[in-house]
């Protein structure tokens, strides 16, 4: 990815924007490990990041923002880390954070197993409330994928529309949408992923069939404002076929 100069940022307002952002906020512990620092502190760290995805969605006019925040496989990291992450509450959505997303007009939503036991209730509690004070909120949707695993949610949509009285074997793709944790969520345009890894680590498979995906060898904590517009940049030189044909010169 290359990054984009701030004279160049009027320019990218002007291009393509892309309709549904998505980042794989990846890189925290290795942020704070070279900085001989606790994990948690590279979570802490990563708060600046959120807020300036957001700054950047709302300028550029980017519909929904979706971020990775905590994975079906991330039960299996150590105690203290899993209980710094389910707490929200206290760090990335704590009350001025949240009051702040609510002001610029920006509606929470929580992708993936809130009614999971090993969700704390005042984790869940609030959570709920944050997507509650802002459901009226239409400047920029904000999804946060929380205890989410693609393979979950695929199971579980099977799951519901085998229980409804649906005739599964005449389901369409868009009747599908409907048994997913969050149908209103439109398919990802662009998938951001930092900190040098490329895999997709069981995020949202069904809205990255044709996602453009942009990889950064930056840290997610070092990803502030301006590598936001380098990755729009990034995909506003890509070529966007969907199973078209290619064009060709001459
Ligand atoms: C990603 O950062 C954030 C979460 C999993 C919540 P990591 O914690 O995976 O950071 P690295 O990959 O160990 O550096
Ligand atoms: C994916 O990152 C999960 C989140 C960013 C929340 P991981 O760090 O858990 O993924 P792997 O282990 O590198 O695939
Ligand atoms: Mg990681």
């Amino acid at each position: 990815m290359r990054m984009v100069e701030a004279e160049e940022h009027e320019s990218i307002r002007l291009g393509p924007i892309p309709n549904h952002v998505s980042c794989i906020m990846d890189g925290n512990g290795r942020w704070a490990q070279m900085r001989q620092l606790d994990r948690s502190k590279g979570h802490a760290a990563a708060e600046d990041s959120v807020d300036a995805a957001v700054d950047a969605c709302l300028e550029l006019g980017v519909k929904w923002l979706s971020v990775y925040a905590f994975s079906t496989e991330n039960w299996g990291r150590p105690a203290p880390e899993v209980q710094f992450l389910m707490s929200l509450q206290e760090w990335l959505l704590r009350e001025e954070k949240r009051n702040r997303f609510r002001d610029l007009g920006v509606r929470m939503r929580f992708v993936g197993d809130l009614d999971d036991p090993r969700v704390p209730p005042a984790c869940r509690d609030w959570l709920r409330e944050c997507e509650a004070m802002t459901a009226h909120n239409t400047e920029l949707e904000f999804a946060i994928a929380f205890n989410y695993g693609g393979r979950a949610e695929l199971l579980r949509a099977m799951t519901l529309a085998a229980a409804s009285e649906t005739d599964v074997s005449q389901l369409s793709e868009d009747d599908f949408r409907k048994y997913l944790y969050c149908p209103e969520m439109p398919d990802i345009d662009l998938l951001v992923r930092t900190s040098s890894e490329q895999r997709l680590s069981n995020y949202f498979p069904w809205h990255t069939a044709y996602s453009e995906f942009v990889y950064t060898d930056t840290l997610w904590p070092d990803f502030l404002g301006g590598h936001f517009y380098s990755a729009v940049a990034e995909y506003q030189t890509r070529k966007r076929r969907r199973g078209g044909k290619a064009v060709t010169e001459s």
